[in-house]
């Protein structure tokens, strides 16, 4: 990759679409030139279901950042979301070759391929296998083999699948605004890269990205991916539960709780009132901000509830030593921290995209960013060949890439 060459990741939200267009500066360096950023109603819980609406969305988001950049995007790094979202864990296991050999990068190929050799129905398709270590005989622990002598080796792969059926048509609503999509990527890993520090990875961390129509989680330990989750609640459940319980409209209930949602009853004032609108011209109301406050908190319980029960899938759930990294922007309402921290019971911090790239504007430094930044920063990695061997941008993961064109072929 060359100094000028530049790479997009575009984030197809609940919420909002947003194209951050970077570009490589000398000695390995990355600039952003180019930020789109625009409603999308095309979505609901992560997943396409107005393909006209989103492919409006994605030429008005990608419109906006080829004009502040001055350049033509042809491809982009897309995100991917929901419930369909599905992972499992493998194991696979080798012989090296006759007598003790030198574990080759083939080797190491045909492992993981051992590993990923799971049945997986028709109807979905694999997007990401990370390798969690490997194993030289009775050495565990291994991050990456090549050039060690045994007879032996063994890896376990995390495996994550996609409904075949949601891949297409975010692959046809890019391909519908004249753009290719060059990779498709699990959003919370996106995230993950955009506001985790290599030592977190190390010391083991929980990121959960808290959108509008999903909550996303990523568990790493030991420097690897160990465990991914979809939860299909997010921001747009609390607004709605303000509409209801608050009777008023949606776009008054967003407002409300931008400008006073307090998820914690104990951090308002008592006596604290707001005037909420009524519904199609009916007379507004008084409501004290502990009653708005009560329905945040119950939503953003549940969530952190259903973040916690993911996490107790992990058998290594005690010993994340960074905690939890909370991001998206869901959670930028006051005390979203504070709560989570409560119901899972480790140490919390909100994580924004920074120290990713040079000249970052300060709207980029927003929770509701690091998905597009992490697409992007992922991009430029893969490209410039800085990508570590046991992230995204393995050799397995041109694969996956193969087969995407193939998904995106069969539409025309
Ligand atoms: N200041 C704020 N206070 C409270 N909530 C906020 C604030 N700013 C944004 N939000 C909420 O964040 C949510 C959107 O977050 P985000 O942009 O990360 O979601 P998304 O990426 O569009 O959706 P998803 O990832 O679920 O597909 C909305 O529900 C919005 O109400
Ligand atoms: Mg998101």
């Amino acid at each position: 990759m060359a100094v000028g060459d530049m790479v997009v990741g575009l984030d197809l939200g609940t919420t909002k679409v947003c194209v951050v267009i970077a570009e490589v500066t000398a000695g390995d360096g990355r600039r952003v030139i180019g930020v789109g950023h625009t409603p999308s109603d095309g979505l609901r819980r992560g997943v396409v279901v107005d393909v006209q609406k989103t492919v409006q969305a994605i030429s008005k988001a990608i419109h906006e950042a080829e004009l502040m950049a001055g350049v033509n995007v042809r491809s982009v790094c897309t995100g991917i979301t929901g419930e369909h979202i599905n992972s499992l864990d493998s194991l696979g296991a080798i012989g090296v070759g006759g007598g003790i050999q030198e574990i080759t990068v083939a080797d190491r190929d045909r492992v993981i391929d051992a590993a990923r050799a799971v049945a997986i129905p028709f109807d979905r398709e694999v997007l990401h296998v990370m390798p969690q270590g490997f194993s030289v005989d009775d050495r565990r622990g291994i991050r990456d083999p090549v050039g060690m002598f045994g007879v032996r080796l063994e890896t376990k792969v995390h495996i994550v699948t996609a409904a075949v059926t949601s891949v297409r048509n975010i692959c046809k609503s890019v391909q519908r605004a004249d753009i290719e999509v060059s990779d498709v990527v699990l959003e919370s890993l996106a995230s993950s890269r955009a506001v985790l520090g290599e030592e977190e990875r190390e010391m083991g961390v929980c990121v959960v990205d808290v959108g509008g129509g999903t909550t996303d989680i990523a568990v790493f330990d030991q420097g690897s991916v160990r465990q991914t989750a979809v939860i299909g609640l997010g921001g747009q459940n609390v607004t709605s539960d303000i509409a209801i319980c608050l009777r008023t409209g949606w776009p008054q209930a967003e407002l409300i709780k931008c400008q006073h949602g307090v998820v914690r009853e104990d951090a308002v004032q008592p006596g604290d009132k707001l005037e909420i609108p009524g519904i199609s011209g009916r007379a507004p109301t008084s409501v004290g901000r502990t009653e708005l406050a009560a329905i945040i908190e119950a939503r953003m319980e549940e969530v952190f509830s259903l973040v916690l029960r993911e996490l107790h899938r992990y058998p290594r759930t005690q010993s994340l030593g960074a905690g939890v990294v909370l991001t998206g922007g869901g959670c930028l309402i006051e005390g979203a921290a504070e709560l989570a921290e409560q119901v899972l019971k480790m140490p919390v911090r909100v994580g924004v995209p920074t120290g990713c790239f040079s000249g970052l504007e300060d709207r980029l430094m927003d929770p509701a960013f690091s998905t597009a930044m992490g697409l992007v920063l992922m991009g430029v990695e893969e490209l410039t060949g800085s990508a570590r061997y046991d992230d995204l941008a393995n050799p397995r993961y041109e694969d996956v890439a193969g087969r995407m064109k193939g998904w995106i072929e069969a539409l025309f």
